[in-house]
């Protein structure tokens, strides 16, 4: 199986060389419009010679435009076929809605320099405050911003466009991959990453930059991937290649064999397998800047409620649907016992055309991976009609969940392509958890030092769930013993039962097979009775309370005839005989597990529709955003 850290967020285009530069970045920016993305812009850096075929020039072009690509190039008239270094983005936007001042790129307040980013910028509100104290003026709301104006801040005391940008960098903690294009050095891309992915495609008298390999197959397949920490200048005839701090770096560039629609996936055979390796990386993005120095769990989107009024919650109503529902029922457990107060948890459907107990005095929690899902919307108009505060969690910035509620706690795992939800339902229980904490810390029912071992543990989370997924040999082979059979059940308590709906869900959706999830102590009062040879019974056993009992059910199962799989933590062994299978995961707080054991299911719902031949990226039936109800 493939291992690679993928990131796929926003878009990043660069050229410099002989072809007319705006059409360039435009035609790569195209290879990469699959991942979605809400605004698009470019720059290019007009020489104004002869040579170059412009009129006037000497300058930096900008054209920005909210939306799809379409409607950037409705925009570019004679820009279109302007020459010069070029840079595209298409945006998935974080900070700031999906507007045209908020695309970018971000230019600089005399217009000199342009920047792309892909990543979050962590201390971008105090870099901001420190800029307009200094008179610099802002234009959009991103994080990114920030990082132009430092640019023109140093190259104004420094004169040296490379040497401004290191120093920019120098004062930006967060994730990003950026590329710079200046009118004081026309012919020459910049470029720096720490977290987000940047290659360089190097072509014969031209070279170009982007954040993902399809963007340069058209034009080459000689491409260096840039490591965390590189800054790279590329100019037409070459680029060289140094670390932030300025020492040489020697990298060898590799061919790509893969044609173009592998190279989309990053080399994975579907999106699902793609977005299941993304998680660590959408995990740590999701608690990104939300972490202080102190561990405490900072959320400036909740800012606006005082700590009265979120006193004066008398119960939390959460409302979501599908994998999203289950997100929202862990949340429930882990809100329950950290806020000793009663939290539901409804299907969306199901709550609108209640009768809920819904009032003024409850926060409703709306949970949703497009902000799109009808019914999710109209629960919250509903939740809204009868007077409650609404609180969101959503992965796409501006959608409609977003835009209608009090306050959005964003989810940061990127466009989710494949229609079976995975790294949107790890951040979702992320987000909720850090929503929880944050609520418990300022009614002060857990003190700083219990915090604090909440926030250790949380941020544990992205390298349990890479250890999760250096394993994924062993899934295979658990695979491709069970791809024939045809009735699964999912079995678990407490947070494990939360965990048995949703990795009950990824096999339904994507094999097609018949799987079900029970709360293991239901099973002897009804279910037990269609559990025989041949049946798979997936255990999962990750609290230590409830070990015990999740045996006995095990046993149950077992002298029946059905097939156990069991999910134990490392170092858990009281399984081990009476189980036919064990998926070992590692051991973290009982309360995280659900981030970490999802995953090897999600890995083996993959790998059984895989051998079934399913179409996994587009399920049958199914809709990734379902805007009916
Ligand atoms: C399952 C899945 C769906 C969604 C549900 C809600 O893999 O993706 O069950 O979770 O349709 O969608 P959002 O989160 O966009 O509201």
């Amino acid at each position: 199986m493939l291992r690679s850290k993928p990131d796929q967020m926003c878009g990043i285009t660069g050229y410099v060389g002989d072809r007319p530069g705006v059409r360039t970045v435009i035609d790569m920016l195209r290879r990469l419009e699959y991942r979605g993305y809400d605004s698009a812009g470019v720059a290019v850096a007009t020489r104004g010679d002869e040579a170059s075929g412009l009129a006037g020039g000497g300058d930096i072009e900008i054209v920005k435009a909210a939306g799809k690509l379409a409607v950037l190039e409705g925009e570019l008239h004679d820009y279109w076929d302007k020459y010069g270094a070029a840079i595209g983005h298409t945006r998935w936007a974080t900070h700031g809605g999906p507007t045209t001042p908020n695309a970018h790129p971000h230019y600089s307040n005399d217009g000199r320099i342009a920047l792309i980013h892909n990543g979050i910028i962590e201390n971008f509100q105090e870099l901001r405050g420190e800029l307009q104290a200094g008179g610099f003026r802002f234009t959009s709301e991103t994080d990114t911003e920030v990082m132009v104006h430092l640019v023109e801040r140093a190259y104004r005391q420094n004169g040296d466009m490379e040497q401004a940008i290191r120093d920019a960098l120098t004062h930006v903690t967060g994730a990003y991959s950026i590329v710079v294009v200046s009118a004081h050095e026309p012919d020459t891309l910049y470029a720096a990453k720490t977290a987000s992915p940047l290659i360089v495609g190097l072509g014969d008298g031209e070279n170009f930059l982007a954040s993902d390999i399809p963007a340069v197959l058209p034009y080459t397949r000689r491409v260096v991937v840039l490591e965390d920490g590189d800054f790279v200048t590329v100019t037409k005839t070459g680029m060289c290649l140094t670390t932030l701090a300025g020492q040489p770096v020697t990298r060898e560039p590799f061919t790509v064999t893969w044609d173009e629609q592998t190279a989309e996936k990053g080399g994975f055979p579907h999106f699902m397998l793609k977005e299941i390796y993304e998680q660590p990386r959408a995990i740590a993005d999701t608690l990104r800047g939300r972490i202080s120095p102190e561990e405490t769990v900072i959320l400036p989107e909740l800012e606006a409620f005082s700590q009265k009024q979120l006193g004066a919650f008398t119960r939390v109503q959460i409302v979501a649907c599908g994998t999203a529902y289950h997100a929202g029922m862990v949340a429930k457990r882990f809100w329950e016992h950290l806020l000793r107060r009663p939290v539901d948890v409804s299907v969306a459907s199901e709550f609108r055309y209640g009768d809920p107990l819904v009032g003024p005095d409850t926060l409703c929690l709306v949970v949703s991976q497009s902000g799109e899902t009808a019914d999710t919307l109209a629960a919250l108009r509903e939740a809204r009609r009868l007077g409650a505060t609404i609180v969101s969690v959503v992965n796409v910035v501006g959608s409609s969940i977003a835009r209608e509620s009090d306050a959005v706690v964003y989810t940061q795992a990127g466009p989710e392509i494949c229609v079976a939800s995975t790294k949107a339902y790890v951040t979702q229980v992320v987000a909720l958890y850090m929503i929880g904490l944050h609520l418990a810390f300022v009614e002060e029912r857990l003190s700083q030092d219990a915090l604090k071992v909440y926030v250790r543990d949380l941020t544990a989370l992205p390298d349990a769930v890479e250890s999760v997924l250096g394993g994924a040999l062993l899934v295979e082979d658990l695979a491709s013993r069970l791809a024939e059979r045809t009735t699964f059940f999912y079995l678990g308590r407490g947070y494990d039962y939360a965990v048995s709906l949703e990795a009950a869900l990824k096999l339904k959706e994507i094999s097609y097979l018949h799987a079900e999830a029970y709360a293991a102590g239901e099973m002897k009062h009804g279910p037990l009775a269609l559990v025989e040879p041949g049946v798979v019974v997936i255990c999962f056993a990750t609290e230590p309370r409830l070990f015990d009992k999740m045996l006995s059910n095990i046993k149950e199962v077992s002298a029946r005839g059905g097939t156990v799989v069991a999910i134990v933590p490392e170092g858990e062994t009281r399984a081990d005989a009476a189980a036919d299978e064990i998926l070992r995961i590692p051991a973290v707080r009982t309360e995280f597990s659900p981030v970490v054991s999802v995953v090897p299911l999600q890995l083996l719902a993959y790998l059984i529709a895989r051998a079934r031949g399913c179409e996994i990226d587009q399920p049958r039936n199914l809709a990734k955003s379902v805007t009916v109800e």
